[in-house]
């Protein structure tokens, strides 16, 4: 989502004749784009900005722009922090960018802006600069959800759903050789809704009016996962086999607490109507430890709903409190070095699970999006398969981004081994 927002950015700046540069010796302008969901982003943020200080006493020329969720969140106090500085834009300002830049010199011009507003900068084409294949596409903006420990629908403001023309337009805008694929984003893609077009009439949509040859979606809320959305998976061709759910906690109490607004049950009955009907799917996960009054029979029961979800991959957090959000004033239970210590019994946990899913994967024939040559050994190449699992096989003579049949043979770390399909 953060990633897109900077290539939206990136889109509207080279609009009006800003170039892109790999090099902050050639830079006039340096964009510090922020997230601020953990406070470990927050504190890379911070150690970048002390680095820029520095760079900037030797060049006082240099412009430098904060934006992003963090720029929001604490722009004000930022600014008081690092007075190099010169310009703090939250993430419904972009459209204005370059008209702020071309202030910033004038007297008694603010350097924050950070008024969140309506626009879902549906009409803008991000600069779409990934290398790998696939191109994300925003489908929405905003949340309102409210988990209680998440920073989200403060520094992103309410949930607004893209008009599907403008997304049809972008995807139909890509290049066909470099993108073979689309992953569709929104902090829960399920609630898409523009006025009657739900989110799988928009996948409909996409793949009647569209030539793009797979498309993945992230991420999932499992309150909003609806039964008409497992069914378009039979219909839709050019769906990838794959859903991103996070569950955050196993327990019951954690969940309430949580505001997520489903229960353990609700869960594990809702990941088996996926896997009996979209056979072969492939499902992760994100997972929060030490929210506070975690006690260890509610981490057990992360534990055991990790093992029933048999998930292929996870993505694991310590509980980072975040000011303003209602967990936040919740007591702590635990220290930092036991939920470090949660935290590795949880990821030690995951990856006995995921690799028993993935050795369930060997003698089955999946489409690989061919991205590179391996590093390791030059006579294979790496892609990733519609169900999301990297894979690694022999061949001669392929271009990347092809789409390839193999078979799978073996499993290495996180990589599958597999070999063409016709050798
Ligand atoms: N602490 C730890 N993890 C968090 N996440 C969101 N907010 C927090 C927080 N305050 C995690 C959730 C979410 C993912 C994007 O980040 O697991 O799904
Ligand atoms: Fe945050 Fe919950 Fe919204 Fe996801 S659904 S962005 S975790 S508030």
């Amino acid at each position: 989502m953060n990633r897109y927002d900077a290539d939206i950015l990136s889109g509207i700046m080279q609009q009006q004749n800003f170039t892109p540069s790999s090099s902050i010796d050639h830079s006039n302008y340096i964009f510090v784009h922020t997230c601020s969901i953990r406070q470990h982003a927050e504190d890379r943020v911070l150690n970048r900005l002390t680095a820029l200080s520095a760079i900037k006493k030797k060049r006082p020329g240099l412009k430098i722009i904060l934006t992003g969720c963090l720029a929001q969140h604490k722009g004000q106090e930022l600014l008081r922090h690092y007075p190099m500085l010169d310009l703090v834009c939250g993430p419904d300002e972009y459209r204005r960018m370059p008209d702020y830049l071309s202030r910033l010199d004038q007297s008694g011009f603010s350097p924050v802006h950070t008024q969140l507003n309506e626009d879902d900068y549906g009409d803008c084409l991000a600069y779409q600069n990934r290398s790998n294949g696939n191109a994300f596409i925003s489908i929405m903006r905003g949340c309102n959800n409210f988990c209680s420990y998440c920073i989200v629908p403060y520094v992103r403001g309410r949930e607004r759903s893209r008009d599907p023309q403008f997304i049809l337009n972008e995807i139909r805008a890509l290049d066909p050789e470099r993108f073979k694929e689309i992953t569709l984003l929104g902090q829960n893609v399920n609630s898409y809704r523009y006025q009657s077009t739900d989110f799988p009439d928009l996948l409909e949509m996409i793949q009647n009016e569209t030539s793009i040859d797979r498309v993945r979606f992230m991420t999932s809320h499992p309150k909003d996962l609806s039964n008409k959305l497992i069914d378009s998976f039979a219909r839709l061709s050019c769906l990838c086999r794959h859903i991103h759910l996070p569950f955050q906690s196993g327990s019951d109490r954690i969940l309430l607490s949580m505001n997520r607004g489903y229960t353990r049950d609700y869960f594990i009955n809702l990941v088996g109507r996926i896997r009996d009907r979209i056979p072969g799917v492939s499902l992760s996960t994100d997972v929060i430890v030490g929210y506070p009054g975690e006690t260890e029979e509610d981490f057990l029961q992360t534990l055991d709903l990790l093992s029933r979800m048999e998930c292929e991959d996870a993505y694991m957090y310590k509980y980072s409190p975040r000011e303003g959000t209602r967990s936040a004033d919740l007591p702590e239970s635990l220290t930092e070095e036991d939920k470090v210590i949660r935290l590795n019994r949880l990821i030690a946990h995951q990856l006995r699970i995921s690799h028993q899913s993935l050795l369930r994967r060997i003698g089955q024939t999946m489409e690989v999006m061919v991205e590179r040559r391996s590093k390791k050994d030059l006579s294979e190449w790496i892609g990733r398969s519609r169900e999301n699992s990297m894979v690694a096989f022999p061949s001669d003579d392929l271009v990347p981004f092809q789409l390839v049949k193999v078979v799978v043979t073996d499993v290495i770390g996180k990589t599958l081994k597999a070999r063409p399909v016709d050798q």
